[in-house]
C-alpha cells in the first residue's frame, strides 16, 4: 500500500445477487475511489453466516462476488480484494473487541432490532454481534474512510466508539474511521416498488435487475417497471417510478438531470423505457463479458484469492499483534 494515501475499507455480503442498485450505489464509486485511495474491498462471508446459508451456495456466491468486483472494473493488483474468512485476523480481533463492547450498545442497533423483529426466536448471537465483527474489519486496516449506505452508518459510529474506548484504555492503537459519503450517486429503488431500495434479496424478481441477469430479461424488467398515469418525464419526488428510471438512465450515461429531462420532452413512457433499457444493457454487457472471461480461468481466480488474502493478512496482523500485546496476551 502506498504510504501517503488514505485507506478505504468496504465490503458486501455474498448472500443474494448483486443488483444494478449495488453497482450504481457502491461498486461504480469504488472504481473511482481505487485511483485515489488505498482500498480494501472485502467479500464478507463471515457476516453472511449470521443467518443460515446453504454451504455450497455460500462458497459459490463468495467467489462469484469477487469475480464481479473484478468484472466491474476493480483492479485486484491495485486494491486488496479478498474473502473475509480467509483472513483469520477478522475473527480474532472480532472476539477481542467483543470484550470492549457493551450488550446495551448492540441492543440499540437499528438494523439488529429490525431483523430480530422479523425473525423472533431464531435470532443468533452472531446477528446480535454483527457490528463488532464489522468494527474489526474496519479497524484492522487503520481505515480512514468507510463508504457505506445509510443503513450502515450506525455501525460505523459504533466502530468509532469501540476504537476510542480501546485507545483511551491503552494507548493510540486504532485510527478512528469516518463514513465516506460519495460526492454523487443515486440510491436506486425497486422497479416494482420505487419507494423502497432495490434489494439483492428481494423476492419479486421483476423488482431488481441483477448484474448477471440475461440481457433480454433486463429490457423486459424495465418495460414492466411501475410508473404513473401521467405522460410527462420529469425528475420529481412526486413521480418516484419515473424519477428512479431517470436516475438509472443518468447513472448509466453519466448525464445530468437537465440534459436527461430535455432529451425526453415529448417522449412517451414506452420509448423512454426502451432508452433506459439500452443504457442499462450498455453498462451491464461489458461487465458480463469480463465476468465470463474471469470465470473461464479458475487458476487466475485462485491466484488472486491467495495473493490478496496474504496481502490483507500482513496488514491485519500488524494491528492484531499490537492489540494482543497491549491487552496482555502472550505473544
Ligand atoms: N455490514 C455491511 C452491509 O451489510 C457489510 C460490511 C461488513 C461492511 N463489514 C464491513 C461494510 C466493513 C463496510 C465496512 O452492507
Amino acid at each position: 500500500m502506498i504510504e501517503d494515501k488514505k485507506v478505504i475499507f468496504s465490503g458486501i455480503k455474498p448472500s443474494g445477487n448483486l443488483t444494478l442498485g449495488n453497482y450504481i450505489g457502491a461498486l461504480k464509486n469504488w472504481t473511482i475511489l481505487q485511483h485515489e485511495y488505498n482500498c480494501l474491498f472485502c467479500v464478507v462471508d463471515m457476516h453472511a453466516i449470521t443467518v443460515r446459508q446453504d454451504p455450497a451456495e455460500l462458497r459459490k456466491k463468495s467467489k462469484e462476488l469477487l469475480k464481479l468486483y473484478i468484472a466491474c472494473g476493480l483492479d485486484p493488483e491495485k486494491n486488496i480484494m479478498y474473502i473475509q474468512s480467509q483472513v483469520p485476523a477478522h475473527a480474532e480481533l472480532g472476539w477481542i473487541l467483543n470484550c470492549y463492547t457493551y450488550v446495551g450498545e448492540m441492543g440499540r442497533m437499528t438494523q439488529y432490532k429490525e431483523k430480530k423483529a422479523k425473525q423472533n426466536e431464531n435470532t443468533t448471537v452472531g446477528l446480535f454481534d454483527y457490528p463488532v465483527l464489522m468494527a474489526a474489519d474496519i479497524l484492522l486496516y487503520q481505515t480512514d474512510l468507510v463508504p457505506v449506505g445509510d443503513d450502515q452508518k450506525q455501525h460505523v459510529e459504533i466502530t468509532r466508539d469501540i476504537a476510542m474506548r480501546f485507545n483511551n484504555l491503552y494507548s493510540e492503537t486504532f485510527k478512528i474511521p469516518e463514513v465516506y459519503i460519495p460526492p454523487v450517486g443515486a440510491r436506486i429503488m425497486g422497479l416494482q416498488n420505487p419507494t423502497a431500495k432495490m434489494s439483492k434479496s428481494d423476492d419479486d424478481e421483476n423488482d431488481c435487475i441483477l448484474l448477471l441477469d440475461p440481457i433480454d430479461a433486463i429490457a423486459r424488467k424495465i418495460k414492466r417497471a411501475v410508473t404513473d398515469t401521467e405522460k410527462e418525464i420529469r425528475y420529481t419526488k412526486e413521480k418516484p417510478g419515473i424519477k428512479n428510471l431517470l436516475d438509472i438512465y443518468m447513472s448509466c450515461t453519466n448525464m445530468n438531470v437537465k440534459d436527461a429531462e430535455a432529451r425526453f420532452t415529448n417522449c412517451g413512457y414506452g420509448e423512454f423505457k426502451q432508452e433506459v433499457a439500452d443504457a442499462v444493457v450498455s453498462t451491464i454487457r461489458p461487465i458480463q463479458e469480463k465476468y465470463k472471461e474471469i470465470d473461464a480461468d479458475k487458476e487466475y481466480l485462485d491466484k488472486i484469492l491467495k495473493q490478496n488474502a496474504e496481502r490483507a493478512s500482513s496488514i491485519a496482523n500488524r494491528t492484531l499483534g499490537k492489540v494482543k500485546k497491549k491487552i496482555g496476551f502472550v505473544v
